[in-house]
């Protein structure tokens, strides 16, 4: 994880390294860090924090530069320190780096360093490479050759930007992290992600593995995969995304403004070239076998869609977390399809999920937010959600776009587009109402009552099923309250022992599976426990109940959202930052 970035041009580096930071912030806040050049001399500043209260004690803007770079943090290799904080330095302090990803064969690299002499100060796998490349700058070897014999021999997953005390150019090198380019007409951005630079220009250029740039300021593209450094011609594309989306406005955090923007997000998710979503279904009625794949909330979408795939187009998918799948690699085959699911296309278990499909000659399609992303450019096909950049850390509106179109999928799927288009567009309304003031403030008087709870428990059957395992998650990763989704049937198979006086259980009922699952709700109910239904209709079960419309195969984009604008109230309430959650970031590039 972590987040990179780095300007140099007319403007005034600074000041843009310290905004794109704060845009980066989503990948790590672990710590923060700097590094420019001024009269020939690295400037560095760097501490733990996040990046409002670092710059608010060093002043990352003290001075004018014309070039910098910059890193936030997600502790990987060394804990949370100032010393472990990027940039890391050579010995002399002419060469700072800022490092993505993890160097796999750091030890023996080190190792090797420290018998030549060289000191190193941190616990981080990072700083090998500024004294790799410090070890490089020999026999009148130039920086971008150093560089160059040192990215050579780094294993692992890396983005990576250098610069030197008396050089006016960032070298960036790229392989397994996700790294883009920024051109503007007064100079260049280098960053994990685009809203790094968004407000500056929407002009991209996107990397492949081994792609190694010289920016100076002028972009100049090379690519070391075989070794030696091959140049090659990167083209310039425009990006769709709005500066405005990736902005907060008048939202006290980035979480409610997604939950909000659903209104337009599962509409705009829906608006496919049908001629696109017809090649997909083509691909997976020639399949022998289907493999949804995905992490976190994206894998409870691929869980979601499996019941929709069974229920409407009858067609059996298998559905494994990407992390898990190599143990399913032995059923691969050229005749298999793996459907990947991933808001950012980066997510390292999912990226090496695909890849292991592509070595037995699977056919590969994806489902993402992030154009250009890896996932995007290793896949056969992708359907993009245009859900526009997602900020919070908590995935919110991207899930409720991989479930809107997933459903539209298995209407294609069973010939009946126009019924699934008709049906995803009738949430409009819904979500309309889901999220106006009127049901935050109900949502509200419910978090205040489950302010000071330390377990929550979720149920549903079918579909209401992962339904009820996303708002688990929601609901830990905002308030850090423990939370945890069972279906219906599985209570009284153990979990039943927790419930006690008042113990918070929330219960997401479908008319399809309403007689089972209320009878679980008494069951809870009996034994003191505090129900909360998510349903079309009251019922004397419910201590709290919160209206969803019935929306059949659609519940599962309606239902979680009272639950998302539960775990952020519950997130604020207890004072936590929802954007931000401890221990987390939005973009696991590593395994
Ligand atoms: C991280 C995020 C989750 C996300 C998961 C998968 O853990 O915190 O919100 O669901 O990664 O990310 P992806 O980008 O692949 O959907």
């Amino acid at each position: 994880m972590c987040g990179i970035i780095g300007y140099i041009g007319r403007r005034n580096a600074s000041q843009i390294v310290l905004e794109g930071l704060k845009h980066l912030e989503y990948r790590g806040y672990d710590s923060v860090g700097f590094a420019g050049v001024l009269n020939s001399k690295l400037v560095i500043k760097k501490d733990v924090g996040k990046v409002d209260e670092v710059h608010a004690r060093l002043n990352f803007l003290e001075y004018n530069l014309k070039l910098a770079i910059g890193h936030t943090r997600w502790a990987t290799h060394g804990r949370v320190t100032r010393t472990n904080a990027h940039p890391h330095t050579d010995c002399n302090k002419r060469i700072a780096i800022v490092h993505n990803g993890i160097i796999d064969n750091y030890e023996e690299l080190k190792k090797e360093l420290i018998s030549k002499g060289h000191k190193f100060r941190s616990g981080t796998d990072s700083e090998v490479v500024a004294h790799l490349i410090e070890e490089n700058l020999v026999d009148g070897k130039s920086f971008e050759e150093a560089c160059f014999n040192a990215f050579k021999r780094l294993e692992g997953a890396y983005a990576i930007l250098a610069i030197k005390n008396d050089e006016y150019e960032i070298v960036a090198i790229k392989k397994g992290s996700p790294l883009v380019i920024g051109v503007a007409d007064h100079g260049s951005f280098v960053a994990s992600d685009i809203p790094a630079f968004l407000n500056y220009t929407k002009k991209v250029v996107y990397l492949y593995d081994y792609d190694m740039v010289f920016l100076k300021p002028e972009p100049v593209f090379y690519n070391i995969g075989n070794g030696v450094m091959l140049k090659v011609e990167r083209p310039i594309q425009s990006v769709e995304w709005d500066a405005e989306k990736a902005r907060k406005g008048d939202f006290e955090h980035f979480m409610l403004k997604e939950i909000m923007e659903q209104v337009d997000t599962v509409q705009r998710a829906v608006a496919q070239d049908k001629r696109i979503l017809e090649k997909i279904v083509g691909e997976i009625r020639r399949a022998k076998g289907v493999f949804l794949v995905g992490c976190g909330s994206s894998y409870h979408a691929c869980l979601t869609a499996s019941y929709v795939f069974s229920k409407v187009a009858k067609e059996h998918v298998n559905v494994i977390l990407a992390s898990e799948f190599p143990n399913y690699e032995h059923f691969l085959t050229e005749k298999t399809l793996i459907i990947a699911v991933s808001q950012s296309g980066e997510t390292y278990d999912v990226l090496e999920a695909i890849r292991a499909g592509k070595k037995r000659g699977s056919k590969i399609i994806s489902i993402v937010n992030v154009m250009g992303s890896s996932l995007v450019r290793e896949s056969d096909a992708s359907l993009l959600m245009h859900a526009g950049p997602e900020i919070c850390v908590l995935s919110t509106k991207t899930y409720t776009s991989q479930i809107a179109l997933l459903n539209l999928l298995a209407y294609t799927l069973s010939d009946k587009y126009e019924e699934g288009k008709r049906r995803l567009k009738y949430l409009w309304n819904v979500i309309y109402y889901l999220t106006s003031a009127n049901t935050r403030n109900k949502i509200r008087k419910l978090a205040e009552k489950l302010l000071d709870k330390q377990h929550i428990f979720c149920i549903g059957r079918g579909l209401q099923y992962p339904t009820a395992m996303e708002a688990a998650l929601k609901i830990k990763e905002a308030s850090y309250i423990h939370a945890e989704a069972f279906a219906g049937g599985e209570l009284k198979h153990g979990t039943i022992a927790l419930i006690e006086e008042g113990t918070p259980c929330i219960v997401f009922v479908s008319e399809e599976n309403a007689k089972e699952i209320l009878s679980n709700a008494i069951e809870v109910k009996s034994r003191g426990g505090y129900v909360i239904g998510i349903s079309p209709v009251n019922s004397e079960v419910f201590d709290f109940w919160i209206k969803v419309p019935e929306c059949g195969t659609e519940n599962p984009i309606v239902q979680i959202i009272p639950i998302q604008i539960l775990a952020y109230q519950l997130a604020v309430l207890r004072g936590y930052d929802p954007d931000k959650p401890r221990n987390l970031a939005k973009s696991v590039t590593v395994k």
